[in-house]
């Protein structure tokens, strides 16, 4: 037969073949039933949960067809299948488990993960002799992880997200060769990492991070041979990192990051020819970077964030030629940046911020072609001009983090023909730097977040036309700049519309930028920072343009100690996102306008240190204002001022000191430990959020 007879035939075959298939799925479905053993043990488990399962009823014979089951005959000639498979994962279903699962005693595979099943763990499931998959991660378990385990047939165990507590020194392991996969992490366990974990020699991935567990990792962990991940971070573990490590020869990932381990990094990962990720960031490391991980040809990632590395950036990037993530920062390293580094082609993410580097940015930077996120903050860099002329080169560039650098320079202005086409991110805040706004930012067509903050810079507010579409963030607080806030400011698209979900560019931004990991681990989420507009710290005057009132998305708006003037527009009533509105310390005159009871989301009001007059409206959110809010104001009257509202109010209270019982910043804004809001009293908004002390 040729093969285009065979292609003829090839569809009649086919059906045949489904025919043969879907009549002895008939017999099956009308002759074999479940075994009255397993029927008995699901109605007991269905019983005991709140929740009803799908398609599940009474005991009967017809159980393998209910939902989340399947049944084998496990190759006997009874027509009564068994219970292999159970999976009832992401169901909503309520309730605790009883020890009835254990009942169907040839279950292979029981997955209820991510659902909300709570109570204790009940023993007997952990010596299920068949049992090789159990999954009950993502739940709400809480007590102890059954100590006494023996489960000769398991492969993988997840317990991982749940409330549970106590020692993890199972007996899993004596009795469980087989287990490949143990995740333990996220939740509230603690003691030491178990001796008798060795006995689990086939253990390829551990999971036990975000715990409680402490004192030293025991020699006995790093004879478990086979070991692909090691997940240990966010727990308290301590002491120093043993050279038993190098031992694991097929290590991929390991994981120690916030802990308290101190010492030298032992140079001892020639041996880990396939380690990819090391992550040990929040720790004590001190010493200098090891031989071995400057020379590691597989490694990744490599993030010592926040450690006592000293020495300089050695790395070899002449056999690091998959070095991605490179994020040192916090460490005692100094000296240059060596022009070599950027021989690390592949670098996506490079952090060097908070240490003692000085010299200015290599020229050979323009040739990281694939770089995306780079902090150089906090360092004694200089030649913030030559530095942005490198850098322009780098087309992937999405984030640019220059703060606390650069002291007391010039940002340059237009002339020097600077183009940042793929920035979404751009701070320099905090260095003292003269100069102008620089518009030539206008050509970053795609910036979101803008932070110039804490600097000296002096001129007018660029106008910015028609740029912009996806900037929700604009802080340039704490400067000289004078001339009247631009009417373009109040055109900015996404102030007026923000969908958060059309997150724009900021969504494919790097996640991984520093911070390590740790119970609060909270990833830089730029586009969680609420939409802002801060100018105050400057001399700006003029007006405060009613068409604020059309940034119906804005929801900080700070435009506090300035020299503004003019009545608080009645229109701002139109902001229906703002949370936090700060008029301090101007000259604003006339009436607090009623309307601004309709700001539902405000929280956070300061209008202190003004000329206003009149009464304090009382609807609303405005209630809920303290003094503060409010004083310095000799005509104001009602409300919660001192001055109750007489026929005649210019007795008005002396105002107080400035700042007193300020009311904090009530947004939730995390962008990982150090970094965040700082509110203090006596400002009336702590901006420049990020790399600041
Ligand atoms: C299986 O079902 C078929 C069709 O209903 C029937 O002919 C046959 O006798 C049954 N076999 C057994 C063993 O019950
Ligand atoms: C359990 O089910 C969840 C959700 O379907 C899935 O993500 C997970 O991988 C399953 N667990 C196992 C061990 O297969
Ligand atoms: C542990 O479980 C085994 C098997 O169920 C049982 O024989 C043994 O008595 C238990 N030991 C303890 C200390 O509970
Ligand atoms: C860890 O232990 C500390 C002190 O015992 C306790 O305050 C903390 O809540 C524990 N954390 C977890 C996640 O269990
Ligand atoms: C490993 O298991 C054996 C029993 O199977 C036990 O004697 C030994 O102490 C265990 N090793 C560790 C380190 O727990
Ligand atoms: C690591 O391997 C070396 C050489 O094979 C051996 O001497 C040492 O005992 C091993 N260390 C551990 C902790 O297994
Ligand atoms: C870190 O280690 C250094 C010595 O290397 C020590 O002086 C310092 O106290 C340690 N810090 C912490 C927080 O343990
Ligand atoms: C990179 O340059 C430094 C000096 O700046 C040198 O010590 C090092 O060997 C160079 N590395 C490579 C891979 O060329
Ligand atoms: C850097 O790596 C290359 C390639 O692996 C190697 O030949 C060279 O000796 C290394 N340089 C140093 C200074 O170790
Ligand atoms: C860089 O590292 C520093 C500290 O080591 C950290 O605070 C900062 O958030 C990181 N920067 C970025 C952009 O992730
Ligand atoms: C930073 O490095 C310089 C030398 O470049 C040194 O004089 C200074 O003491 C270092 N500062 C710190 C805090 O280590
Ligand atoms: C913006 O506000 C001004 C003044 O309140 C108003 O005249 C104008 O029509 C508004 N523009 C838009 C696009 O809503």
């Amino acid at each position: 037969m040729d093969s285009s007879s065979l292609l003829l035939l090839a569809p009649i075959v086919t059906i045949l073949l489904l025919r043969a298939v879907s009549a002895s799925a008939l017999v099956r479905s009308q002759n074999v039933t479940c075994h009255p053993v397993d029927s008995a043990a699901l109605y007991r488990f269905q019983k005991s949960l709140g929740t009803p399962i799908g398609n599940w009823g009474a005991p009967n014979s017809v159980c393998c067809s209910w939902t989340g089951i399947s049944c084998s005959s496990l190759g006997g000639v009874s027509m009564q299948e068994r219970v292999v498979r159970l999976d009832l994962s992401g169901r909503e279903l309520a309730g605790q488990l009883c020890d009835s699962l254990a009942g169907l005693d040839r279950l292979v595979f029981l997955n209820l993960s991510g659902n909300q099943l709570s109570g204790f763990l009940p023993p007997k499931l952990f010596q299920m002799q068949s049992l090789e998959v159990l999954d009950l991660s993502r739940n709400q378990f809480s007590g102890h992880f059954p100590l006494n385990a023996s489960m000769p047939a398991v492969r993988v165990i997840d317990v991982s997200d749940n409330q549970l507590v106590g020692s993890i020194a199972t007996t899993i392991c004596e009795s469980s060769t087989n287990l490949q996969s143990l995740s333990m992490a996220r939740n509230s366990f603690h003691g030491k990492f178990p001796a008798s974990f060795t006995n689990c020699s086939d253990l390829r991935y551990l999971s036990l991070e975000e715990n409680n567990l402490s004192g030293n990792l025991p020699e006995s962990l790093f004879q478990l041979q086979h070991l692909h991940q090691l997940l240990l971070q966010g727990n308290i573990f301590s002491g120093t990192l043993s050279r038993g490590a190098g031992n694991l020869s097929n290590l991929i990932e390991i994981d120690i990051s916030s802990n308290y381990f101190s010492g030298e990094i032992p140079d001892i990962f020639e041996g880990t020819s396939n380690l990819r990720r090391f992550s040990a960031s929040m720790n004590n490391f001190s010493g200098y970077l090891p031989y071995s991980l400057a020379n590691s040809p597989s490694l990744e990632m490599l993030d010592l964030d926040k450690n006592s590395i000293k020495g300089g950036i050695n790395l070899n990037c002449s056999s690091m030629t998959r070095l991605s993530v490179l994020i040192l920062g916090s460490n005692l390293l100094q000296g240059e940046i060596p022009q070599n580094l950027s021989s690390c082609r592949r670098l996506t993410v490079l952090n060097l911020s908070n240490n003692n580097f000085s010299g200015s940015v290599p020229s050979s930077f323009q040739d990281l072609g694939e770089l995306s996120a780079l902090s150089l903050s906090r360092t004694r860099l200089n030649d913030l001009p030559g530095a942005l002329q490198t850098l322009q080169h780098c087309k992937s560039l999405n984030s640019l983090i220059l703060s606390r650098a650069f002291r007391g320079e010039a940002l340059p202005g237009d002339n020097d023909g600077l183009s940042f086409e793929n920035i979404y991110v751009f701070v320099i805040a905090n260095s003292q730097l003269t100069g102008a706004v620089p518009s030539w930012l206008r050509r970053s067509r795609s910036l979101s977040l803008l932070d110039l903050s804490w600097n000296r810079l002096s001129g007018g507010i660029p106008q910015w036309e028609g740029g912009f579409k996806f900037l929700f963030y604009l802080d340039l607080s704490n400067n000289s700049l004078s001339g009247n806030i631009p009417e373009s400011l109040t055109r900015l698209p996404r102030f007026i519309n923000y969908n958060a979900s059309s997150l724009g560019p900021l969504s494919s931004i790097p996640l991984l930028l520093g911070n390590g990991s740790g119970r609060h681990f909270q990833y830089n989420e730029y586009w969680n920072l609420p939409s802002t507009l801060a100018l105050s710290y400057n001399n700006l005057n003029g007006p405060i343009l009613p068409s604020f009132g059309n940034l119906t998305s804005l929801q900080v708006l700070d435009l506090g100690h300035n020299n503004l003037s003019g009545g608080i527009p009645g229109s701002l009533c139109g902001m229906k996102s703002l949370e936090a509105l700060y008029l301090c310390n101007n000259h604003l005159q006339g009436t607090i306008p009623d309307s601004l009871a309709q700001l539902t989301f405000l929280s956070a009001l300061d209008v202190s240190y003004n000329d206003l007059s009149g009464e304090v409206p009382t609807g609303g959110q405005l209630s809920t204002f303290p003094g503060s809010s409010f004083e310095g104001n000799e005509g104001l009257c009602g409300g919660a001022t001192l001055n109750p509202c007489s026929q005649e109010n210019h007795q008005a209270a002396k105002a107080k000191s400035v700042g007193e019982s300020f009311p904090l910043l009530p947004l939730a804004i995390e962008v990982g430990g150090a970094v965040g809001f700082v509110v203090t009293t006596g400002i009336c908004f702590a901006s420049g959020w990020i790399n600041r002390e």
